[in-house]
């Protein structure tokens, strides 16, 4: 028999809506198709800067053992974790990025009767997570870009397992006050709902330099049911090794372990991490640098013409109407510039860009300027 007429069993029914992530070309691939001689990457909300350049002393010890499996749930780094946030090392998990904590929280709470409420324009993961497990997805309007937190305790039943908040929200930037949040867990208290409320800060270190921004770790002695998430890959830097952590009550973490793989993390992920997370003085540096170019790009897109969100993130999401993002996207490919189209996000006419250093700002802003001019003939 010949292989693609071999039978192929049945995938399950709540995956196959779901679009394979497809990667955006690789920088190299990007140059030779255009022929160019460098690109800069705006499309993932990297550090810009890398990573700390301390973290590598001593790599060799850990180089010399990889052929044994690495310790299993990364024990090093929630030590640091558990004591620069004051928890127990009991209320900390460690995730191969928080992508793969979001998919354990799913695995671990939710079944086909159950029902999550994500605002829609959310990172997109949450909705997945919940599509993957068969249960209903409730998707609430924003407001202004925003969670609309009340609006979103209007949808909570005694069937809503997680409420996901993005804090700040990825694509759109924006975030939730402290008092915001707390109204919003006080309205589930007096309904007598307790949910998971997952508080998403992949973008925590750049937030807590907002105004009012929420103070999750009171408001998880607050409601308990609450699950932190944070990440390496940002403002670390360390996107590539895949290392993100949540922080909850020590019950939930312990549930959360059943269905966490023994061997989520590398060593090399845990080592790195581990060293990165003490390296305060690389973090200050590479979001004073986002705070910087922030100002300046605003007032560079004001003096395009074009709207945009305030940010709270390391990212702006740009509007772009009467064109498409996703037009605007192609035509800075081809002068060597990365940002992403926000189709995915039922964003049409936005694009989203990472904040760089002022010398790639004023690459996208050059080139961003080039592609509007030739558009608009
Ligand atoms: C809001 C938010 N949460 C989670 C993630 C996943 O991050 P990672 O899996 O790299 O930790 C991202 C990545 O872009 C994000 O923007």
């Amino acid at each position: 028999m010949k292989q693609n007429s071999f039978p192929l069993p049945k995938s399950r029914q709540e995956i196959r809506s779901f679009e394979p992530y497809i990667p955006g070309k690789s920088i190299d691939e990007i140059k030779k198709k255009y022929n160019l001689k460098s690109v800069i990457k705006l499309a993932s909300n990297e550090n810009p800067l890398g990573s700390s350049k301390k973290i590598v002393k001593n790599i060799n010890s850990i180089a010399k053992n990889i052929y044994r499996y690495p310790e299993s749930s990364s024990l090093i780094l929630r030590k640091k974790i558990a004591q620069r946030y004051n928890v127990k090392i009991e209320q900390v998990i460690i995730g191969c990025g928080t992508d793969e904590l979001i998919e354990i929280i799913a695995k671990t709470y939710l079944s086909k009767e159950d029902n999550i409420v994500v605002s829609k324009h959310a990172f997109i993961r949450y909705k997945m997570s919940g599509e993957l497990m068969g249960c209903s997805v409730i998707e609430v309007p924003m407001k202004n870009f925003t969670h609309d937190l009340y609006s979103m305790s209007g949808y909570v039943n005694n069937r809503t397992k997680i409420i996901f908040i993005a804090n700040p929200n990825n694509p759109t930037g924006t975030y939730n006050t402290h008092k915001d949040i707390l109204q919003f867990l006080s309205i589930l208290f007096k309904k007598n709902f307790y949910p998971i409320v997952v508080i998403d800060e992949a973008y925590y270190e750049y937030a807590i330099r907002e105004k009012n921004y929420a103070d999750s770790l009171k408001l998880l002695k607050y409601y308990p049911n609450i699950i932190i998430l944070r990440t390496f890959s940002k403002v670390y830097g360390l996107a590539g090794l895949r290392v993100g952590y949540g922080i909850s009550r020590k019950e939930i973490i312990s549930e959360l372990d059943r269905v966490r793989p023994p061997f989520n993390v590398t060593s090399f992920g845990q080592y790195l991490a581990s060293n990165a997370f003490e390296d305060t003085a690389h973090i200050k540096k590479s979001v004073n640098l986002v705070i910087r170019e922030k100002e300046f790009l605003y007032q560079q897109l004001e003096i395009m013409g074009l709207n945009y969100v305030k940010t709270a993130g390391n990212f702006i999401l740009v509007n772009v109407t009467p064109y498409r993002g996703k037009q605007i996207f192609l035509e800075l490919l081809k002068l060597g510039i990365i940002v992403r189209a926000m189709d995915e996000y039922e964003l049409p006419y936005h694009f989203r860009v990472t904040i760089s250093t002022h010398k790639e700002n004023i690459a996208f802003l050059n080139s961003l300027e080039k592609v509007l001019k030739k558009i608009q003939i």
